[in-house]
Formats: structure tokens, sequence, C-alpha cells
């Protein structure tokens, strides 16, 4: 429902960006209101006014001069939400155990990420390793896949500037006694062996995390309600 009110929106300012542009018609900040109405499911409004028939427009916007703030916004949604850059985030068993799955989301979400995927799956020793492939000549290998695979993991991707770093700074040193505190592992881990959320360490992890642990159809686009006040260049 949301991204079909999206999809009209953005339809109409584009219609309406379009028209601006060919008459020359002066920026303003009346749309801006006019468009965020739509996002409460008022689409009728934009295509009202833009064709300057709808009653309603008169009581909001008081002149029809009044443009493309707000047209430049819903372009920009889209302009980010092809270009968005994603990680893979794992709450692994040990945080799924300890109840921490929402306060974990919630700081990703805080942040303005938004979350495209999700699922709660228990990895077999075998995927686990080719996870962690990359770990295989470590001594802790073996314990490490055994762990992962030993419950419940909360598999997710998240989609935002420059989340695959802030994602990382977000989660904190790999050893929580070395974490910050304000990190995921230095305010809810204390041993590096319980350290109960994994993320993507590059872009390359990331699009390989990703594909091993979900399949694309599992990846959902949509653009966010708070988007356009989560991005913005002034
Ligand atoms: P992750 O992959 O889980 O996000 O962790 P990370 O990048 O911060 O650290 P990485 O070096 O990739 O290690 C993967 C996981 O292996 C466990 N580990 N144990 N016993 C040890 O010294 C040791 N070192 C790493 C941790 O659970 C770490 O998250
Ligand atoms: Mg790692």
């Amino acid at each position: 429902m949301s991204s079909q009110i999206y999809r009209s929106a953005a339809r109409t300012a584009r219609a309406l960006l379009s028209a601006s542009r060919s008459s020359s018609v002066p920026q303003g900040r009346a749309l801006a209101a006019a468009a965020a109405t739509s996002f409460r499911g008022k689409t009728a409004f934009i295509s009202s006014f833009y064709e300057g028939t709808g009653s309603a427009s008169r009581g909001w916007v008081s002149s029809a001069l009044a443009l493309p703030a707000a047209v430049y916004m819903l372009q920009d949604q889209e302009v980010h939400a092809a270009e968005m850059e994603r990680t893979f985030i794992a709450i692994k068993p040990d945080g799924v155990q300890r109840g921490l799955i929402a306060e974990i989301i919630s700081r990703f979400e805080r942040k303005g990420f938004k979350l495209v995927a999700v699922k709660l799956v228990v990895p077999s020793k075998e995927f686990a390793q080719k996870h962690y492939h990359d770990l295989k000549e470590r001594p802790f290998f073996d314990g490490l896949c055994n762990f992962l695979s030993s419950g419940p993991v909360l598999a997710m991707v998240w989609e935002g500037e420059g989340v695959i770093k802030y994602g990382r700074k977000l989660i904190g040193a790999t050893d929580p006694q070395k974490s910050e505190p304000g990190t995921i592992r230095g305010d809810l881990a204390v041993v590096v062996g319980r350290n109960i959320i994994h993320g993507s360490d590059g872009p390359e992890t990331a699009k390989d995390e990703i594909g091993l642990w979900f399949s694309p159809t599992e990846l959902v686009s949509y653009t966010g309600n708070a988007e356009k006040w989560v991005y913005g260049n002034n």
C-alpha cells in the first residue's frame, strides 16, 4: 500500500517536475506540504493540485507558483533506492537466545538504516563453514562453526549510505573487552566467543554474504517513509 502511494506520488512528482521545468515555475515550499501529504495517503491531492481543479488545494496551497522542493525530494528518494549500499548482519545464536533481537534491530533502525531482508534460520555446520570460509585456518574455526550452527540465527540485510562501514561501527570491535561502550558488543557482550552479532567487513564480503544467506527474491526494495528526512543536501 505505501509503495503504491509512493509510486503514485513519484509519478505525479515527475510530471510536476517536467511541467515546472518547461514553464519556468519558481521553486517553493508549498508543494513540499502537498507531497508530504501524499505520504499520508492523500495522493489525489497532488494530482488535483497539479491540474489546478482540486478544492482541497485551495485550503493548503496559496500559490500555484510554489513548486518543486518536494519534487526534488521525491526524485532523490528514487535515486537513493537505486544506489544504496547493503550489508549482511546476523544476530548469532547467543544474541537470539538472550532476547537481544529487538535491541539490536532498533539500533540499526534508529540510526536511519533500512531493513530489506530478514529471516530466522538454523544454519547447518557446512553452511557456517561457508560463511566463515576466510577463517578456516584459524584455531577457533571449528568451534566457531559449531557455535553458529547451534541454534537460530537472525539473518538480515540492511540498506543505507555507508551501511557496511558504519554497521561495523555500531557493532563494535570483535572482542567485546575492546569494544567501546555505546556499541552493540560493547554494551551487550563480554567475550569474543559470544559476541552476539556478525557484520560484513567490506563491499565484496557483503555481496558474497548476502548472496549466501538470501535469494534475490527475498530482498525487498522499497522507499521508507522517513527517507526524505534521513537523506538530503542543503
Ligand atoms: P564477525 O565476522 O562475526 O562479524 O566478526 P569480526 O569480523 O569482528 O571478526 P572475525 O575476525 O571475522 O571473526 C569472526 C568471529 O570469530 C570469533 N572469534 N573468535 N577465539 C578468538 O580469538 C576469536 N576470534 C574471533 C568471533 O565470534 C568473531 O566474531
Ligand atoms: Mg568477520
